[in-house]
């Protein structure tokens, strides 16, 4: 099981307050191999920052299983947590304010995190991750002197100061304008491409059609994964296609451990059923699901 990075069984959380509990995640599952660029999408409130900040080492689970990088992270103890995010995980946020250095330089920021142990690698390091998010002539310039967009570019660069196994980003093209948020996105695949495992939640539908895998979450729960077409994996970088309306991927819906699948709620709908049961039958090799002819369910009254 060596080229699993994570894989999160059964993860359930509870926020508990005097007055109310919320079930953020209600038992997720998911399963993602060294070197995937994973898209996580979903409306507001279904898990997704619970999920990614449990996988950051920021948030614990109430029950379930989360192994990281072959680590437990519900029974690691307090040293291992903060060796793990330090050097397991990288974090970029939609909004890095709390993670920059506004009267450093750029290269200072990006030089701060790092393992002292570096010692002269660091500077080169920096300058590296510089040159990849594409701000090498703006090494020197001080932090707060940076727009928006630059500065989450840095927040990029100080993620991966660590070289982390695995990079998460919550949310990271949230306040972004369209230019930046693709050239961020195309960071992500240039990462990627060298081997960076990436897990990243967007709302951003045009950018998430150009990810190879982009799982939904939906009540705490993955509820269906869409895969890219081959066909356009090598167009990726093509600017002159209109994202939003190609159908790039092709969507499945999950099934979770105890063989349970969720049909979508359209094609329930066309199937026009009248009471709950459905009729399973196995048809060359394929499982195929329909309503109960008439005088079968009469039958059985
Ligand atoms: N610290 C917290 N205390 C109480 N409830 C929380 C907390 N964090 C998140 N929640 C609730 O958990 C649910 C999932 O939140 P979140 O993971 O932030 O969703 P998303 O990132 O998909 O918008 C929401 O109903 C949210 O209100
Ligand atoms: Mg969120």
């Amino acid at each position: 099981m060596a080229d699993v990075m994570i894989q999160a069984d059964g993860l359930v959380k509870i926020y508990k307050s005097k007055l109310t509990e919320v079930l953020a995640l209600q038992g997720l599952d998911l399963t993602v191999e060294t070197g995937e660029l994973t898209a996580l999408i979903g409306n507001s409130g279904s898990g997704k920052s619970t999920f990614l900040n449990m996988i950051g080492g920021l948030d614990k689970p109430s029950a379930g299983s989360l192994m990281v990088d072959q680590k437990n992270l519900f029974t690691m103890s307090k040293g291992q947590l903060v060796k793990y995010k330090r050097d397991t995980v990288g974090f970029v946020w939609q909004n890095n304010a709390r993670n920059l250095m506004p009267y450093l330089s750029t290269l200072e920021n990006i030089m701060l995190p790092m393992h002292l142990s570096h010692g002269r690698h660091r500077r080169a390091k920096a300058l590296e991750l510089l040159e990849l998010v594409g701000l090498s002539a703006k090494k020197r310039s001080r932090l707060n002197t940076l727009s928006g967009g630059e500065q989450q570019r840095i927040a990029i660069a100080i993620a991966l100061a660590n070289s982390p196994k695995i990079l998460l980003a919550d949310e990271p093209t949230g306040s972004v304008d369209v230019i930046t948020a693709n050239y961020i996105f195309d960071i992500f695949r240039e990462l990627n491409s060298q081997g960076q495992t990436i897990l990243i939640v967007t709302h951003d539908v045009a950018l998430s059609k150009k990810v190879k895998r982009v799982v939904a979450i939906r009540d705490g729960k993955i509820s269906s994964e869409r895969i890219l077409r081959e066909k356009y994996a090598d167009r990726l970088k093509e600017s002159n296609i209109d994202w939003r309306k190609e159908d790039t991927q092709e969507e499945y819906a999950i099934m979770d451990k105890a063989g349970r699948v969720q049909i979508p709620k359209e094609m329930l709908a066309e199937m026009g059923l009248s009471d709950q049961k459905v009729k399973i039958e196995m048809k060359d090799g394929q499982v195929v699901i329909s309503a109960p002819q008439k005088e079968e369910s009469k039958k059985k009254e």
